[in-house]
């Protein structure tokens, strides 16, 4: 080997030696740079003979040619590897499952609503929707239940700004703050101005009103807030069978049930007289056989009736309270109240 491919093959080695591409560019100026080897030599032609100078620096040239040759191979052999270590790193395993847009539903209890609407809806009913911040008159005395009452106690619940230092504002316990709540309303229409108790004509009041209900409870039975329907069914021949009727037929659909049986249980409340706890027992399944309770109810009292505005001499009729969240347990086997409003996914998702 002479000294020109020495030199070529030298470069050629610190080229392929150099692993990025500044070092490359400083292994380059060693040989073809201001001061590089090959520069040098180029620098000692001068010394040379004509004819010397001819031969030595064609061969002088074919060395250089050889290792810009070498310096741009390696160039590109850089660059390609970069470009590699760039798209692995940008690689996408288009194997992996996509993020996808998750299906939405609704929560149990809202289906159980849904439900409740449209069977009541089927026989005649509105839906009401009403405040769940309420004042003390709608919650309590205007459904006889005045200041001193002993069923308030069982009522207990959070009050909060508004109204006066006796009867301050309060989160609803019940819904049967709708029943007066809508017979004023649809009363208004029928009977104008006139200041005394309405005797008719007017339609039959015929309402549901579902919504949120608050009170201080909390165990697996009991959420501070929880779901209620209303039922209101106001004539001038609306009696407890009519309530044993409808309530009946409502249960047995509900559940798909036609042989499920519902008692209904004496009871009291301030607003209903008779009253009674509305039981039901199935006949099937694992919960045949105990009797369960599901809703409050009675003939509405004739204070109440007053409150509404009508004549209770004229007026007579029904009025219920069911708990939808009792509902939804009971149709689906969840035994837990709590799971309903924890938002846990992997619960909710079972519904769909
Ligand atoms: N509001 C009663 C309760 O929450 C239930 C009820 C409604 C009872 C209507 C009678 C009539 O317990």
């Amino acid at each position: 080997m002479n000294e020109l491919d020495e030199v070529v093959h030298k470069a050629s080695l610190e080229f392929v030696q150099a692993s990025t591409p500044a070092d490359l560019e400083n292994a380059k100026a060693r040989y073809l740079g201001k001061s590089g080897v090959m520069t040098d030599l180029m620098k000692g032609l001068a010394a040379l003979s004509p004819e010397d100078k001819k031969s030595r620096g064609a061969q002088i040239n074919k060395a250089k040619q050889a290792i810009e040759a070498a310096l741009n191979y390696r160039r590109q052999a850089l660059a390609d590897l970069e470009l590699q270590i760039q798209l692995q790193a940008e690689a996408l395993d288009v194997t992996l499952p996509g993020r996808q847009r998750g299906v939405g539903g609704l929560h149990p209890v809202s289906l159980t609503l849904e439900r409740i609407e449209a069977l009541f809806g089927s026989m005649g009913f509105d839906v009401a929707d009403g405040p769940e911040i309420e004042t003390d008159w709608f919650n309590f005395t205007a459904l006889n239940t005045p200041a001193d009452h002993p069923a308030r106690s069982m009522h207990d619940t959070f009050y909060v700004e508004g109204g006066s230092a006796e009867a301050p504002n309060l989160l609803r316990t019940h819904t049967s703050p709708m029943q007066i709540r809508h017979a004023v309303q649809h009363v208004k229409r029928y009977r104008g101005d006139q200041p005394d108790l309405f005797k008719g004509p007017m339609p039959e009041i015929r309402v549901i009103a579902p919504g949120r209900t608050y009170r201080v409870d909390s165990d697996a039975t009991h959420s501070p807030m929880f779901h209620q329907c209303e039922g209101l069914w106001i004539g001038q021949d609306v009696s407890f069978k009519d309530l044993k009727y409808v309530f009946t037929d409502f249960c047995r659909t509900f559940f798909e049930s036609d042989d499920l049986v519902l008692r209904f249980r004496p009871s009291f409340f301030p607003f209903t007289e008779p009253s009674a706890e509305i039981d039901i027992q199935f006949q099937h399944g694992p919960l045949a056989g105990k009797w369960l309770e599901v809703a409050g109810s009675g003939q509405v009292h004739p204070n109440v009736i007053r409150n509404m505005g009508l004549d209770p001499e004229t007026f007579v009729g029904f009025a219920f309270g069911m708990g939808p969240d009792r509902l939804t347990m009971l149709r689906y086997g969840v035994n837990d109240l709590r799971l309903f409003f924890d938002g846990d996914l992997r619960f909710l998702s079972q519904f769909q």
